[in-house]
């Protein structure tokens, strides 16, 4: 029953976790950024990493104390090396390296999109596998093969924006917080779905690739459309509709796109993680879909749905049960592929 202090710092989200046995959530903390970059409108890379370097220890401490383990209880420490901002990234994976070395125990990196399909996993009835994994969150939209928590293959992405970027940038524009996604998820409940007919990118092409950057610039014209109509500040029922009617097309989307994908790999399992996995309409409508094809639909819960280091642990206990240790000269990639890992990462 090996216990894995997990450790995430891809991006602007700082967490420590610890899980057992790969699926159960001992402590999982976070500490949020978000009154740090919101006043930008978007994450700040320097200030990320400096609030990391100010938080990292204590966060460790608090997930420990959560837990209600000693740090020798654990059997391995998981850190994210990779994709994301190089200067986060180096804040976790330098403090795991020097504690992997202080202690003795093996280091595994992980990659963050492994993670994210992995929370799938973080549950006492586990999503079997293989399974289909829809990733949605504020960086990445695509879909993959999953055999195992790290033989995982590319089924198809998003050519431009990630989802998660077109509903924070729809939030920006509509004068909304930062990041956006659940303000928009909030306000489209008090919206009509149907107001405006936004584009469904890429569901006449073929295949399973996405592409979200046209719909993001249709909703941006209609909210200028709107803000003339109104002669100054667009109104709040304007507002609500534009939310409902752009989260509606991203959904018809992505569940169109999930279909394709569980009929192309006849798998049985679909699972809906990243940030965006915590909307409501999607999630409603997926359950939806996994009720018409007799397919396991899953989400995480909201709280393993956005950056987490619970899911980054769960990945490294199947390193450690592989033997696939990392190499204490490991470095960190702004940028690298799910199937070709980087020399060290093992
Ligand atoms: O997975 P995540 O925490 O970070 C990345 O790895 O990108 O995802 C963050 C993204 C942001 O774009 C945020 O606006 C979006 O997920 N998000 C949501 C909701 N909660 C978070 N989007 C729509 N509805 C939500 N309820
Ligand atoms: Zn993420």
């Amino acid at each position: 029953m090996p216990l894995i202090l997990g450790i995430e710092s891809s991006c602007d989200d700082l967490a420590v976790a610890l899980v057992r046995d790969g699926h159960e959530v001992l402590a999982s903390v976070v500490h949020s950024q978000d009154a740090v970059h919101s006043p930008y409108g978007g994450v700040v890379p320097e200030l990320a990493s400096r609030d990391h370097v100010r938080h990292l220890y204590t966060t460790v401490q608090r997930a420990l104390e959560c837990a209600g383990v000693p740090l020798d209880a654990v059997a391995g420490i998981g850190v994210t090396a990779g994709p994301g901002l190089v200067g986060s990234l180096l804040v976790g994976l330098c403090f795991a390296k020097a504690l992997a070395f202080r202690t003795g125990k093996p280091l595994m990196a992980v990659h963050h999109i492994e993670g994210h399909l992995a929370s799938a996993r973080l549950d006492r009835d586990p999503l079997e596998l293989p399974f289909v994994g829809l990733v949605v969150s504020g960086g990445h939209t695509a879909l993959y093969r999953v055999d195992t928590l790290t033989q995982i293959q590319l089924l198809g992405q998003t050519r431009d924006d990630a989802a998660g970027e077109a509903f924070d940038k729809v939030a920006k524009r509509m004068g909304l917080g930062y990041p956006g996604g659940r303000e928009i998820d909030l306000i489209a409940g008090q919206g009509d779905p149907q107001a405006i007919d936004f584009p469904r990118p890429m569901l006449r092409e073929p295949g399973l690739d996405l592409s979200f950057s046209g719909l993001k610039t249709a909703v941006a014209l209609e909210v200028g459309r709107a803000e003339r109509r109104a002669g100054g500040t667009l109104p709040a029922g304007d507002r609500a509709d534009i939310a409902a009617s752009f989260q509606e097309a991203v959904v018809d989307v992505l569940v169109e796109k999930a279909r394709r994908a569980l009929a192309a790999t006849g798998l049985p399992g679909l699972a809906l993680v990243g940030g965006l996995a915590a909307n409501r309409r999607l999630r409603a409508r997926m359950a939806d879909l996994g009720a018409e094809l007799g397919v396991d639909v899953r989400f995480p819960p909201p709280a393993l749905c956005t950056d987490n280091a619970a899911m980054i642990a769960a990945v490294a206990d199947r390193l450690l049960r592989e033997g696939r240790v990392a190499k204490l000269d490991l470095e960190a990639f702004s940028r690298v592929r799910l199937d070709r890992r980087p020399e060290g990462w093992q």
